[in-house]
């Protein structure tokens, strides 16, 4: 029997997908054609708003996460930190994408952006605070379990509360990854000089590389026998 197709959710749109996905305002969100001053602003926006997609999923997750770990709920708020840190994943192989965009054509397209910069993206900043916050409810609940951070041991798999330390190494390890692609990218396509060139915004970019999220997870890594500043070299 023919499945009927008819919609039947409210609102605008052709079909239930169209309704249901707001493909028609979803779509209409790029420049049209007639209005581009340069045909590779359609990749230009395609990358920026669906990174801004993704990133508004990270935060959600990485929020939620925060509300588990207030919880008690660990291995939950584990499970749904893996999906911000894929969302950040798929984030940083889009920027490949760039691959295709010649600085002369970025160029090209400045006027366009007026003093628009991805500094200003609200994604990026909801991932920060969300992550700040899941930095804060980690260390109450280890301090309300009595635990030390240095104490957590990475290779107990059976532990709820060193299996999320270890998934929030891996968050704060990806979004250093998307930093570094993001900075090849910005000397790639953007034509700025390497991080050190006086006046260069490359530079602000290479030290946020090292930017982490949980400091006191890392440095627990070294209390538990990592680098010895004084070991004689390999
Ligand atoms: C052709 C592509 C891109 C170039 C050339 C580029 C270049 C830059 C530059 C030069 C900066 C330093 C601040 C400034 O001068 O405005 C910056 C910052 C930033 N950009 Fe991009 N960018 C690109 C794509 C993206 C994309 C796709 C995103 C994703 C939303 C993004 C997000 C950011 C963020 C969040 C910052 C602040 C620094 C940070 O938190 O690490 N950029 N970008």
């Amino acid at each position: 029997m023919k499945r009927d197709k008819s919609p039947v959710l409210p609102g605008a749109g052709a079909t239930d997908y169209a309704r249901y996905m707001r493909t028609d305002v979803l779509l209409g969100l790029q420049r049209h054609p007639d209005e581009v001053i340069h045909r590779d602003e359609l990749l230009f926006q395609v990358v920026h708003q669906s990174s801004e997609l993704w990133l508004k999923l990270a935060a959600a997750e990485v929020a939620e996460a925060t509300a588990r770990v207030d919880a008690g709920e660990l291995a939950a708020a584990e499970a749904l930190l893996a999906r911000s840190t894929l969302a950040v994943r798929l984030v940083t192989d889009q920027l490949e994408m760039f691959r295709h965009l010649s600085p002369a054509d970025f160029q090209a397209m400045q006027p366009a952006l007026g003093n628009g910069s991805g500094a200003e993206s609200p994604g990026w900043r909801k991932v920060q605070t969300a992550s700040r916050k899941l930095g804060r409810s980690f260390a109450d609940q280890l301090a309300n379990r009595g635990i030390a951070a240095a104490a957590l041991d990475p290779a107990d798999p059976t532990d709820p509360a060193c299996r999320l330390a270890e998934a929030m190494i891996e968050w704060d390890e990806r979004v250093a990854h998307w930093r570094f692609r993001h900075y090849q990218v910005a000397l790639r396509i953007g034509g700025h000089a390497p991080a050190g060139t006086p006046g260069s915004p490359a530079t602000m970019l290479a030290r946020l590389v090292e930017h982490r999220f949980f400091p006191e997870l890392w440095q627990a890594r070294l209390d538990a026998g990592g680098d010895d500043p004084g070991a004689a070299p390999l």
